[in-house]
């Protein structure tokens, strides 16, 4: 009999999970599932955690990359409504971990509420966000977080303030929770100058980075600190190096584009390359910022 007979969400086993992601790469998921409601994502969880079975969330896919071999566990995605609601009261929000990022963004901006127009261009769900703390030049995700509902590993319900999610750059500690929804806060501001900054940012976005139709999971390393990962591995010469189907971006060296032959182990053979480029050239160890799985 299966491990997950006696929950009531539906189970798929290996689904693929390359259209998925934005990278459109790896192998399947042994077990894959979409719960319709979070009573059925905790039943779940407890199971896994009961069985010694391993999951992970998968957001929008856009900061992952999954490996040949795909992933030996669960793989979980909130693409349900119970997920994706948005609540505005005022300048307080609460959303759901399910919910686009980018379009929330544009609500937050056309709502006249500021803070939201600077993360123009970071594609994922507010889970995979927040988890994160993704960000960009013009702040991260932490600066509006009030506090975050989450499901521990052991499949029970708990809220974390701001402060106890220790964000820092690129980091918190939610890592083992799935982000239900967050409460955030936005001053309000001027809508017009708001949509054009919004706009602005999309724009310097789409001169600086690899077009968004080019298959990559935006920048691959972490910045070390006081430095930028793409300008050290620009000063190694390494922009327009290629890995049979994986290539360091032209225009801007911490992407890796992955060709339509391209295969996850050409993509993290390219950035294992890069990174020891720099660790030799330059003696600063480079940490992933996509997660491989
Ligand atoms: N640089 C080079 N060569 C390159 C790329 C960059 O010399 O090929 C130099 C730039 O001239 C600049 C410095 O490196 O002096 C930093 O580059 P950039 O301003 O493009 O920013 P970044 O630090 O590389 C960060 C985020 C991006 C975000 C941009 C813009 C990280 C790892 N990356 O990039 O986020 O879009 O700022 O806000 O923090 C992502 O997280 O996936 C991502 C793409």
């Amino acid at each position: 009999m299966p491990w997950y007979n006696d929950c009531k969400a539906t189970v798929q086993t290996d689904v693929p999970l390359a259209p998925k992601t934005w990278y459109q790469l790896g192998g399947p998921a042994r077990w894959y599932c979409e719960p319709s409601s979070i009573e059925e994502l905790a039943e779940l969880i407890a199971c896994c955690h009961q069985e010694g079975i391993g999951w992970r969330v998968l957001g929008h896919g856009a900061n992952i990359l999954v490996s040949d071999a795909g992933v030996d566990g669960l793989v979980i995605q909130l693409t349900h409504d119970s997920y994706c609601e948005t609540l505005w009261d005022g300048g307080l929000l609460n959303v759901g971990g399910g919910v686009d990022f980018p379009k929330l963004c544009k609500q937050a901006v056309s709502r006249g509420l500021a803070g939201l127009d600077r993360l123009a261009g970071i594609p994922g769900t507010v889970g995979g966000i927040t988890r994160m703390n993704a960000g960009g030049r013009y702040g991260s995700v932490a600066e509006f977080v009030q506090s975050v509902d989450y499901l521990s590993p052991q499949g029970q319900q708990q809220t974390k303030t701001a402060e106890e999610c220790d964000f820092s750059y690129r980091r918190s500690n939610l890592g083992d929770g799935i982000v239900l929804s967050v409460a955030m806060r936005f001053e309000p501001g001027d809508k017009e100058s708001l949509t054009k900054e919004h706009q602005r940012i999309w724009k310097e976005k789409s001169v600086e980075q690899p077009p968004m139709a080019l298959r990559s999971a935006g920048c691959i390393f972490k910045n070390p600190h006081g430095d930028a990962a793409g300008r050290l591995i620009d000063a190694c010469g390494l922009k327009g190096h290629r890995i049979r189907g994986a290539e360091i971006s032209n225009r801007h060296a911490n992407f890796i584009l992955a060709h339509p032959d391209a295969r996850a182990s050409d993509v993290i053979e390219l950035a294992t390359y890069a990174k020891d480029r720099v660790q030799s050239e330059f003696g600063i160890p480079l940490e992933f910022e996509v997660e491989i799985w």
